[in-house]
C-alpha cells in the first residue's frame, strides 16, 4: 500500500473515503456538525457512524470514529482506528483513503505515522493463499494521513511501520501456513531468500551436518520425522566495538503431534503454529534488515517436526545434547524445550549483550495469562525491563512469571542432568527453568507465546483469526531501543 502524509484539511480534499478519528466530547468541524442529529456521535471508542456529505464536504463518503477518552490514546489507539478505516475501505470497495487524527495525540509524530501505517496493513491482512478462487473485494491501493504539522516525521514513522508489517504479515504466513508446505526444509528457504533480500548471511544446517556437530536435541525430535529437522542461523551486521550482539533464538517445531505421548485430536490442527517462534524471529529479521538497524542481530531457528513413529524418539530416553548436558525424555510432547536446548546453547558463542528466545512452549501459559500477554522469564532484570517498556510501546505486552531456583530444582532427574517435564504445577515456569540451564551467564529472556500466538477469534481489530505474527513488533521495538 502507498501511504502518504500530508498536511492540509481533510475535508477539502475529495477521496472515496475520509476517516474524522475524534476524541470522546471533542468539537465536531461545523460542516460535520451539521449532518448529524445531536447525541448520534458522541467519539467512545470504536463507536462508527457513516455519512454522506453530499457536498457538505468534499469526500464522497465520511466516517467517523470515536477514540474514547482524550489523553488515553496510546499508540495501538492509532493503530486500530487505522486498521478500521482500511477495513471500512476495502467494505466499500473504496481503493484509496484517508484519516485524520486530532492534533493533541500524547504521541510523537514517529510514533503516530508508525501505528497508522501498520494498522493500515495489518488491517488488510489476509491469508488467501490456499483459496482457488480470487476474492471479491478489491485491494486498497493507497492511504493518506492528514497531519496539522511534522509531516517528515510522520512519514519516518510510516516508513517504519510499513517495514515492521511486512514483517508481521510474513510471520502470520508462515504459521498460518500449512504443516504439509511449512516444513522445516521451508523455514531454511526462507531464511536464505531474506538473507538474499536484505544482504545478510544465513547457515542452514541439515540432518547430516547435525549429526556431526552433536545438535541431538534437535536430532531427537526430529528422527521421528520424514521431515529432516534444521538448524537455522542469520546473522545481520557483524560484532564491532559499540555494537551490541542480540541473539533472538525461535521454536519451530513445524508441527506438533506430541510425538508418541500423542495429543488428542481435537483442535489438533492448529499444532502447525507451533513454528510461531521461529516465525517472529524470521520476520523480525526481516524488518531489522529493512529497516538497515546498526545492531548485530543473530537469529536462530531450531526447527524439527514432532511425530510418532517407528523412529520416533520415546520416553525413557536420554538425550546428550550440544552443551553435553543430558536429558532424561519423560513426556515427547514437551519438545521445544529440547530443540531450544541445543539453540540457546549455541547463541552463547557470540558472547550476545542479549538472547530471546521465543516459543509456543506451554498450556500452562494459556491457562495463567489467556490470550492477552506473553509469560516472560528471564536471568537479567534489565533485559527482562527493556522488554517490558518494548511490550508497552508496541502493544504486544508481557507479563513476568518468578524463575527462582525452586522452580530449576523440579527439573532435576534421577538418572540424567535433566528431565523433559516437572509436573503439572507451574508448567509455564519449569518450562523457562529447564531453558535456563543452556543459557549460561548470558543476559537471557524467555517469552512464552503459546496463549498469543495464535487468536480464535480476532481479539483486536488488526488481527484475523489464526496467526499474529505476536512477537516482530516486540522485538523490533526492542533492538531500537539499542540503537543510538
Ligand atoms: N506446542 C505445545 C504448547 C502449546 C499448546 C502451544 C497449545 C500452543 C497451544 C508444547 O509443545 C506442548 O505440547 N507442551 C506441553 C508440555 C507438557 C507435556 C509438559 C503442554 O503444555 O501441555
Ligand atoms: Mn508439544
Ligand atoms: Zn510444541
Amino acid at each position: 500500500m502507498q501511504i502518504s502524509v500530508r498536511i492540509g484539511d481533510m475535508l477539502r480534499e475529495p477521496a472515496d473515503l475520509a476517516v474524522l478519528a475524534t476524541f470522546e466530547g471533542a468539537p465536531l468541524p461545523a460542516a460535520v456538525d451539521e449532518l448529524l442529529e445531536p447525541g448520534d456521535f458522541a467519539g467512545k471508542a470504536k463507536q462508527s457512524l457513516l455519512l454522506y456529505p453530499r457536498g457538505a464536504a468534499a469526500p464522497r463518503r465520511l466516517l467517523l470514529l470515536g477514540l474514547g477518552k482524550p489523553g488515553a490514546l496510546a499508540a495501538d489507539g492509532v493503530r486500530q482506528a487505522a486498521a478500521l478505516a482500511a477495513q471500512k475501505a476495502q467494505d466499500l470497495k473504496a481503493d484509496t483513503f484517508a484519516l485524520a487524527l486530532p492534533a493533541d495525540l500524547s504521541l510523537s509524530p514517529a510514533s503516530a505515522g508508525q501505528a497508522f501505517a501498520e494498522g493500515a496493513e495489518l488491517g488488510l491482512y489476509r491469508f488467501l493463499r490456499y483459496k482457488t478462487s480470487p476474492s471479491e473485494s478489491a485491494d486498497v491501493t493507497a492511504a493518506t494521513l492528514f497531519v496539522g504539522a511534522d509531516a517528515e516525521a510522520f512519514q519516518a514513522g510510516v516508513a517504519v511501520g510499513q517495514a515492521v508489517s511486512g514483517g508481521v504479515s510474513l510471520a502470520r504466513d508462515l504459521a498460518n501456513g500449512p504443516g504439509n508446505e511449512i516444513t522445516p526444509t521451508a523455514l531454511g528457504e526462507a531464511a536464505l531468500a531474506l538473507g538474499q533480500r536484505h544482504g545478510f548471511s544465513v547457515t542452514v544446517l541439515d540432518r547430516a551436518q547435525l549429526t556431526e556437530q552433536g545438535f541431538h536435541g534437535i536430532l531427537a525430535v526430529g528422527q521421528g520425522s520424514a521431515q529432516e529437522p534444521r538448524f537455522i542461523v542469520m546473522e545481520h551486521g557483524s560484532a564491532a566495538e559499540g555494537t551490541p550482539t542480540i541473539c533472538l533464538v525461535g521454536k519451530g517445531i513445524t508441527f506438533d503431534t506430541g510425538g508418541i505421548s500423542i495429543k488428542p485430536a481435537a483442535n489438533m490442527e492448529d499444532m502447525k503454529m507451533d513454528m510461531g517462534g521461529a516465525a517472529a524471529v524470521l520476520g523480525a529479521m526481516q524488518a531489522v534488515g529493512a529497516l538497515g538497524l546498526p545492531l548485530h542481530v543473530v537469529g536462530i531457528i531450531c526447527s524439527a517436526e514432532n511425530m510418532p513413529s517407528a523412529t520416533a524418539y520415546k520416553p525413557g530416553d536420554v538425550i546428550k545434547t550440544l552443551s553435553g548436558k543430558t536429558i532424561e525424555v519423560i513426556n515427547t510432547d514437551a519438545e521445544g524445550r529440547i530443540v531450544l536446548a541445543d539453540g540457546l546453547f549455541y547463541a552463547q558463542r557470540y558472547n550476545p549483550a542479549a538472547i530471546v528466545d521465543l516459543a509456543t512452549l506451554t498450556g500452562a501459559i494459556m491457562v495463567a495469562l489467556g490470550p492477552h500477554a506473553i509469560g516472560m522469564m528471564g536471568t537479567s532484570q534489565e533485559l527482562a525491563d527493556r522488554l517490558s517498556t518494548a511490550g508497552e510501546a508496541a502493544a504486544e505486552r508481557v507479563w513476568q512469571l518468578p524463575l527462582w531456583d525452586e522452580y530449576r530444582d523440579m527439573m532435576k532427574s534421577d538418572i540424567a542432568d535433566l528431565k523433559n517435564t516437572g509436573g503439572r504445577f507451574g508448567g509455564a515456569i519449569t518450562a523457562g527453568g529447564f531453558l535456563s540451564a543452556f543459557v549460561g551467564d548470558h543476559p537471557w529472556v524467555h517469552l512464552d507465546i503459546a496463549g498469543t500466538a495464535w487468536v480464535d477469534r480476532a481479539t483486536r481489530p488488526y488481527y484475523t483469526r489464526g496467526a499474529t505474527g505476536m512477537g516482530v513488533r516486540l522485538l523490533v521495538e526492542l533492538l531500537r531501543g539499542y540503537v543510538g
